[in-house]
């Protein structure tokens, strides 16, 4: 058999607003309060982007961070995965706009729709392309400005998103480790939970669906909970069986960033103790695609990730979407 092409990350980089709204600020829009929100989700701000800053801007800004960090130019960037549901425009892709933004001249580049999971599907296409030898380099980017698309009238989901960007270089390289295992899962019969429901090409905006909201998005947050847990879960379960590993080899788990009683659940159905576990939803809320990297950039960036160290992602999201990722750094 072939031997099989180690895949590893060898830079992270991170950007968000400097904007920051507090629960207080949001309990002058909206009828809620900081006791609220944090006792029900742990957050207890968010960074929301100004009028004039856009999606691609902090995917750049995560981008060029992440390819300093691997001391790699440009012009070695091979691929560009996006995972993003809040694009500069419908068309063409947001990380082509990155791709001219970052100076990276020879990647192919493309977005990735898979809401809060689309960083892991990210690496999964990106570690296949790698793995096929179709390049050396990619750049794997989560980033989203849900701030556009929230109802700010609606106080059951407008406390619950922030905006921001992670990425992280993948590199071939000859040594053992890097990605261990990854999973990745829809169940497109969930769509009406977490959607925004009109507003795409289906249903095209009018004056009517602008009023009434419906371009902006809706959420079925106890139904999204159950399955949340349940189902990253199975994929971090996954994971560490391709990779013949148990939770005791893991160093940290770095969850999707949706909700603390979410992370508390899921870490006590995997048995992960708290000493193992990222969090650090209280800053940023829920960034979708961005949470899972952002995470990753700061563990790094503060010595929690050590070489050797294997270190497990999972999200969730609207389609349902889902998946974890395995990595030896
Ligand atoms: N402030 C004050 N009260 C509120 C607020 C608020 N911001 N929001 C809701 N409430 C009220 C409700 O109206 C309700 O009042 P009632 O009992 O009088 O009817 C009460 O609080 C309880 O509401 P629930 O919806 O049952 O609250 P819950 O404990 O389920 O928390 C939450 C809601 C935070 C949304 C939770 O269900 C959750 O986190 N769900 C999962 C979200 C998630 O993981 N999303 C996936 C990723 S997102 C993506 O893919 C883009």
């Amino acid at each position: 058999m072939d031997k099989q092409i180690n895949v590893h990350i060898t830079g992270t980089g991170h950007a968000v607003p400097e904007n920051i709204l507090t629960n207080d600020d949001l309990s002058r829009i909206v009828d809620t309060n900081d006791e609220w929100i944090t006792t029900r989700t742990g957050i207890k701000q968010r960074h929301i982007a100004e009028p004039h800053q856009k999606n691609s801007d902090f995917a750049s800004a995560a981008c060029l961070q992440a390819m300093a960090d691997a001391n790699c130019a440009p012009e070695e960037i091979d691929f560009i995965f996006m995972g993003t549901v809040t694009g500069d425009l419908i068309f063409p892709s947001t990380a082509c706009r990155v791709q001219e933004n970052i100076g990276a001249v020879n990647a192919t580049a493309m977005d990735l729709s898979a809401a809060c999971a689309g960083w892991i599907f990210g690496i999964s296409v990106a570690t296949a392309c790698l793995r096929m030898g179709q390049g050396r380099k990619a750049l794997v980017v989560g980033s989203e400005v849900l701030s556009r698309m929230m109802n700010w009238e609606d106080r059951s989901t407008c406390v619950l998103f922030g905006d921001g960007a992670g990425a992280v270089v993948l590199e071939v390289k000859d040594e053992e480790g890097g990605v261990l295992g990854i999973a990745t899962h829809t169940d497109g019969r969930r769509i009406e939970m977490l959607n925004c429901p009109k507003g795409g090409t289906a249903d095209p905006v009018t004056p009517e669906i602008l009023a009434a909201k419906e371009n902006k998005i809706h959420m079925k947050g106890n139904d999204v909970f159950k399955y949340a847990v349940r189902s990253m879960a199975g994929a971090c379960r996954e994971v560490l069986d391709q990779a013949q590993l148990t939770l005791d080899d893991i160093d940290l788990f770095i969850p999707h960033q949706a909700n603390t009683r979410i992370i508390s659940a899921l870490a006590s159905r995997l048995n992960v103790s708290e000493d193992k576990l990222l969090v650090n939803i209280q800053e940023y809320g829920n960034t979708s695609a961005a949470s899972v990297p952002i995470g990753l950039n700061e563990a790094r960036r503060s010595g929690r990730i050590k070489p050797g160290d294997h270190v497990l992602v999972a999200a969730f999201g609207g389609g349902f979407a889902w998946g974890a990722a395995l990595f030896r750094f």
